[in-house]
């Protein structure tokens, strides 16, 4: 795009019930960089590599909490995910919880995570009938967020609905994503009242997790609750942490591996890769013990991870705003305070990076020479700079590990020819995902 190009300004009379979808076909259509005017209020969206270099840089710009966030904010407040940059328990929360997600950590969370993993396994071995994969996968992310960071049970696998934490949690993401297309004047009163009860509730879960901890008299542990127990952070702080980390712990990571699956059953070829590395690790062992280690060692399956996560980033846009007065690209002004938002699944699309196929499921994008030589901020599922995400590591370690034991043990039949349908709950999902899964008998 020339350097003097104007910005378009796209006009839309309302949005659909795949907002995130919407704007990505707007971006196909008028370019990288549009203005979307939506009942008189613009949002300026970006997916060129070369804006979102410079919205990446910390010294001009900062996280925004947008509309969206302003939205969960309703229910999470200042947890670290929804804490403006400048609110004082942002940084002390931060300074707080960082430890618990330096790598090292990842090793104490490990057997955690193993223990889930095996519910998970266990449930599929005596599944009769297809499994609906982004359920379980967020059965298993939820009780591993739950049992790890505050050492609560929800228990996912003994229920058969979702825990109604979830389906709560789910309808308030909901909420907030649909409030953004309202109109001024329009009646949403039983919608705001529904949303206030599954608010409440969901506060009312925590004060649970949080008093079973309390009562326990363990508060010296070093999980999450164990160092927010032993901090200054005040009980109402905590209880948004908890919340916060109840949601962003578990719906982004069951997301990426939904879609993990999904790709793998549909290249063969892929599949084979990763289960050729698991047996190289595992060979015919039934019901391997993944050590800490070795899940460092997956790395065909871990490039699957990233794959999946450029295609469809389960959390697929985040804002940045001016610190100062200044010019994106050398052409569009903005004013300090004033805010773009990234959207990511189209960065990930740019083919001046990716190539000229880059709707195309390839894991090799991410062998290290590849990776080495991509702009550093052309991939960016995990967000920016010091407000970037706190859980990645926790993330792909519980996925890749998940990932391996899953291709190990299963071999898996697209029973119905599932085609994509990509949901949005401000998350993304791949909906109504179901797969039939058999015992793998030969291996290579
Ligand atoms: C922040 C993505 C997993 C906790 C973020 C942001 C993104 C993101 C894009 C930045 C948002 C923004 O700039 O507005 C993801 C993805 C995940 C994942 C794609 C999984 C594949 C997790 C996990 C945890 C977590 C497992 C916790 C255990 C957080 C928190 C923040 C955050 C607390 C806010 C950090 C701060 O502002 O200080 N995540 N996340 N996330 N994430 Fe994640």
């Amino acid at each position: 795009m020339r350097n003097d190009t104007p910005v378009p300004v796209v006009e839309i009379a309302s949005t659909t019930s795949t907002p995130l979808q919407q704007v990505m076909d707007l971006l196909r259509e008028h370019g990288p960089v549009i203005r979307r005017r939506l009942h008189g209020r613009d949002v300026l969206f970006v997916a060129d590599p070369d804006l979102v270099a410079e919205l990446c840089d910390e010294e001009r710009f900062a996280k925004h909490v947008g509309p969206a966030l302003e939205n969960v904010r309703a229910f999470a407040e200042d947890g670290l995910f929804t804490a403006y940059n400048d609110e004082p328990n942002w940084a002390r929360a931060h300074d707080v919880l960082m430890p618990a997600f330096a790598l090292g950590s990842m090793r104490t969370y490990h057997p955690v995570m193993l223990r889930v993993a095996r519910r998970l396994i266990r449930s599929w071995d005596a599944a009769e009938t297809p499994v609906d994969v982004p359920e379980d996968m967020t059965r298993m992310t939820l009780d591993t967020i739950g049992l790890a960071g505050f050492g609560y049970d929800f228990a996912s696998f003994a229920r058969d609905e979702p825990h109604p934490f979830v389906q709560a949690m789910v309808r308030c993401l909901e909420w907030s994503m649909h409030r953004l297309g309202r109109r001024a004047g329009d009646d949403h009163d039983a919608e705001d009242a529904a949303f206030g009860e599954d608010a409440a509730y969901l506060a009312s879960v925590v004060d649970d997790v949080i008093t079973a901890r309390t009562a326990s008299g363990e508060t010296g542990q070093d999980d999450l609750m164990g160092l927010m127990l032993g901090s200054d952070l005040d009980h109402a702080n905590i209880r948004n942490q908890v919340i916060t980390f109840l949601i962003a712990g578990h719906e982004t990571t069951s997301g990426a591996l939904a879609f993990a699956l999904y790709h793998l059953v549909k290249h063969p070829g892929e599949l084979r890769a990763v289960q050729r590395e698991v047996d190289a690790l595992w060979g015919d062992t039934d019901g391997p013990e993944p050590t800490f280690e070795e899940v460092g060692l997956l790395r065909r399956t871990r490039q699957v991870l990233n794959e999946a996560l450029r295609l469809w980033p389960t959390a697929a846009a985040f804002s940045r705003h001016a610190r100062v007065d200044t010019v994106l690209g050398g052409r569009i002004p903005m004013r300090a305070g004033d805010a773009a938002t990234v959207v990511v699944p189209m960065l990930h699309r740019d083919a001046a990076v990716w190539g000229d196929n880059p709707e195309l499921f390839d894991p090799s994008r991410f062998d290290p020479e590849a990776e080495a030589a991509r702009p550093v901020h052309a991939y960016k599922p995990f967000g920016t700079g010091e407000r970037a995400c706190i859980g990645r590591q926790f993330a792909l370690h519980e996925a890749t590990m998940l990932l391996a034991m899953l291709v190990h043990r299963y071999r898996f039949a697209d029973h119905d020819r599932y085609g994509l349908r990509v949901k949005e709950t401000l998350t993304l999902k791949p909906d109504g995902f179901t797969l039939e899964i058999s015992p793998r008998t030969e291996r290579f």
